[in-house]
This record gives structure tokens, sequence and C-alpha cells, in this order.
């Protein structure tokens, strides 16, 4: 199993580009299951969860060519509306997949999504979603089928802002006979891109980025070409990094205003920011503890939670962080103590002791964004450390290792 080894105490410096967003590419790959026909998706980042995609749309039928990072998907030939065990306990974003197959086919099979490291992930609430607008789901046997002899426009109010079912109900709804309204939809920016594509496809759909988004159902869409918005988790990450390592970096292909949570706290935290129109400059200065507690966008995103629960370990004072969002997303903790970190996990609430400095250890990432946290420490830490499982950090971050190195880093993968 591949790990990297990494020489602390090098503070970055220089400009990173960053990849286009896993978590716009993912929905938007199952949204061309909508239309037959090839879509071509530009800035489509290299990572293995776009490759799991890529397996299950190809196992349905799909045809799949990469030129660079733009990938062309033709779903003339889809035809299978059943995605298979092993695919779905690989990834949990197959789920995106009912509301494409339910919308174009009128029927889906799928198993019961895996929960992962980071908690249960129910889906309940995109079930709910895609009832509301005719489906009949039978949930039985490990096994999720969904049935709609015709789909009719609702009114889908959501307990909580799923990210994920929001997208679901936007990708069903975008074919179902009448309108549907969405309300307590979530706002991340990663819907607006979805909407955007979607309307391209020849959809109506409006709101996307607010709380209430409006679907005007239509007869069929088309094939759309489509560049996919940058990673502003991957941005947030590498923000953290120069932070933490007292060094001074630039992230270019950006858009400062999603971003505004977290540069926020990396402010309060201590960091200068100069933000431009597509770029945010980071320099560290002196690092003092803060609270940060996760919320639905636009509020302190929770997948930047790890990365910014590691750069408090070496800030003075008590940082408190609070995960609102999952129910067991501190797997970073016990990591980071054995680099000397001090932190107490109390239920969703992590204290966090800040110490001058963290010590070289061997490690291992227990899910993608722990080991992003992890990789941080390992930056900014006196000494040598062994980060093991670095599949994990892959599946959402493209080249990691070569852009740290590109900023100065002593990472390397072996
Ligand atoms: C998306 O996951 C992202 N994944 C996650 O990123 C991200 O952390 C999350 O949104 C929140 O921003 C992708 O976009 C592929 P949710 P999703 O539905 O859609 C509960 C990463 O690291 N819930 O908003 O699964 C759920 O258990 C990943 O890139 C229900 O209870 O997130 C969780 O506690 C991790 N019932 C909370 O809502 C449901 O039916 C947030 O889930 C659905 C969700």
């Amino acid at each position: 199993m591949e790990k990297f080894i990494v020489k602390g105490e090098v503070q970055l410096s220089g400009n990173v580009r960053i990849s286009g967003a896993k978590n716009a590419t993912l929905p938007i790959m199952a949204a061309t299951l909508l239309c037959s026909g090839i879509s071509v998706i530009h800035d489509v980042p290299y990572l293995r969860d776009i490759q799991a995609m890529q397996d299950i749309l190809i196992l349905l039928g799909a045809k799949i060519r990469m030129q660079g990072h733009t990938m062309l998907i033709d779903t003339s030939n889809v035809s299978k509306v059943e995605i298979p065990e092993h695919l779905m306990r690989e990834m949990r974003a197959s789920v995106f997949l009912m509301g494409p197959l339910l919308g174009r086919f009128r029927k889906v099979r799928l198993s019961y999504p895996g929960g992962c490291a980071i908690g249960p992930r129910p889906i309940n609430l995109h079930i709910k979603a895609l009832e509301k607008i005719g489906a009949i789901v039978d949930e039985s046997f490990g096994f999720i089928d969904a049935e709609a002899k015709e789909l009719t426009g609702g009114e889908i109010n959501f307990d909580f802002p799923s990210v994920g079912a929001t997208e679901n109900a936007m990708m069903a709804a975008a074919l179902a006979r009448g309108t549907t309204i969405i309300r307590n939809a979530a706002r991340e920016p990663e819907i607006v891109d979805l909407q955007a594509i979607l309307n391209k496809m020849g959809a109506k759909i409006n709101g996307a980025g607010t709380d209430t988004i409006r679907v005007d159902g239509v007869a069929r869409l088309v094939p759309a070409e489509h560049t996919v918005m940058s990673d502003r988790i991957e941005a947030g990450t590498f923000l953290t990094a120069g932070v933490m390592t007292r060094g001074d970096i630039v992230v270019e292909n950006v858009v400062p205003e999603y971003l505004f949570s977290v540069t926020d706290k990396l402010q309060d935290i201590g960091a200068k920011i100069i933000t431009g129109k597509d770029y945010i400059r980071i320099k560290a200065g002196e690092l003092r503890g803060v609270d940060i507690k996760t919320l639905p966008y636009p509020g302190f995103p929770t997948d930047l939670q790890a990365p910014m629960l590691s750069l408090v370990t070496i800030a003075k004072g008590t940082s408190i962080i609070t995960e609102t969002i999952f129910e067991n997303r501190f797997k970073h903790v016990d990591e980071l103590t054995r680099m000397g970190a001090k932190i107490k996990v109390e239920g969703r609430t992590a204290i966090i002791r800040g110490v001058a400095k963290l010590t070289g250890a061997i490690v291992a990432a227990p899910d993608l964004r722990a080991g992003s946290a992890l990789v941080l420490a390992a930056l900014a830490a006196e000494g040598t450390s062994e980060i093991e499982q670095v599949y994990h950090i892959e599946r959402g971050y493209e080249s990691i290792d070569k852009k740290l190195q590109a900023l100065g880093a002593n990472i390397v993968k072996v």
C-alpha cells in the first residue's frame, strides 16, 4: 500500500492551480444519464471517486473517453438501471444516480449505499423527495427499488438541507410533468453548478444557491458541454497548509466568495489574506486558537473541519470545534495525538489546547479529509512522518504530493 513520507518544517511558497471540484463533477456525471448522446465536461479532476463513477456509468452502458481533463460521456446506449452492490459500496455518491435513472427510465435498483468512515449515511431524504414526485420506493433485502409510472411535479420540503438529496430531486424533477418546488434546499455552490449544466441540457431550473429551487419539468433533455467549477475544499486545504507551515502561497482558479467562511476563520487565526478576482494569497501570522462550528453552506464547511482542526493544534490557546453535519468525523484526532497534539473529544465537540510544535510520526489516513489533515500536520511537524493508506486522500485530491512539492514541500509517495 502506498504511503507519503514527509519531512516537516518547510515553509510552503508559490502558486498552485486548484483542480475541478469532485463534488460538482460527480452529480454532473450522473446528470448526463438524463439524456441520450455525447456530453462534454471540462476540468474533470483525476480522482479515485471520479474513476468509480466512471466505472458505474460504463456498467450501465455509457461510453466514456478522456482527452486530458475533458471527459466525453456518450449515454446513447445506456439501458441498465441496476447498480451492483460492490460498486455501491465503493462510493456513497452513487446514490446520485437514483434521480437521473428514475428521470430517464422511470426505474432504478440499487443496494443501500454503505455507511462510511464519517458516519451512517442514511438516504431517507432522497427517498422522500422522489416519492413526492411520484416514485414508489420499496426498501427490502438491502436493496432499494424505485419506480414511477409517471413523474409529476410536487412540493418537496427537506427536514435538513441535504446536498445529495437536493441534487437527486433536481435531476428527477427536470423530466417530471409539471412544476416541482424544493424548499429548505441545500445552497452549496456545487448545486449552482449542477443547475447550470441541467439548464444547458434544456431543463428549466431556478433558485439553486438559495433555499428554494423551482423546477419546471420538460419532456426531454439533450447533451451539453460544461466546465466544472473549481474545488473550494481543495483550495481551503491548501490555504490551511500555507498558514500551518508559516508560508506564503497563492491558490489560483478559485471563486473567493465560495471560500468566505474559511478565509474569514483563517484571518481570525492570524493569517493575512489578499483576495483577487480568481485567486487568494495567504501569509501566515502569529497563530491563535479559534472556535469553529460546521454548518450547511454558507456556514463553515464540514469538509474543511479536519484540516482546520490540524491547524489549531499549533495555535496559541484553546480552540473548540463542533461538527454538526456528520456523526463521526473526528477520526483524525487519534492520529494527530500521536504527533503530540492535545485534543479531547466529547461527542460532536473537540477541545484543542495549542502546543508549540507537532512531532513527526507514523500515522494512517482513516478517511479522505482526515487524511488531508494528517498531511498538513506532517508538513508542519518537526522531523519525518509516514502517512499510510494514501488511497483515501487520492479519492479527493488530485496529485496532492506533486502540488505540494511544487510549493517546496518535502513529500514523496512510496
Ligand atoms: C455531500 O455529501 C458531499 N459529497 C460531502 O463531501 C459533504 O461533506 C456533504 O455533502 C455536506 O456538505 C458529495 O457531494 C459527493 P448531505 P452528502 O446529504 O450529499 C444526513 C467529501 O469529503 N442525511 O448534505 O452525502 C447525513 O447523514 C464528502 O468530499 C440524512 O440524514 O451530504 C449527514 O449527517 C464527505 N438523510 C448530513 O445529512 C439523507 O437522506 C449531510 O448529508 C441524506 C443525508
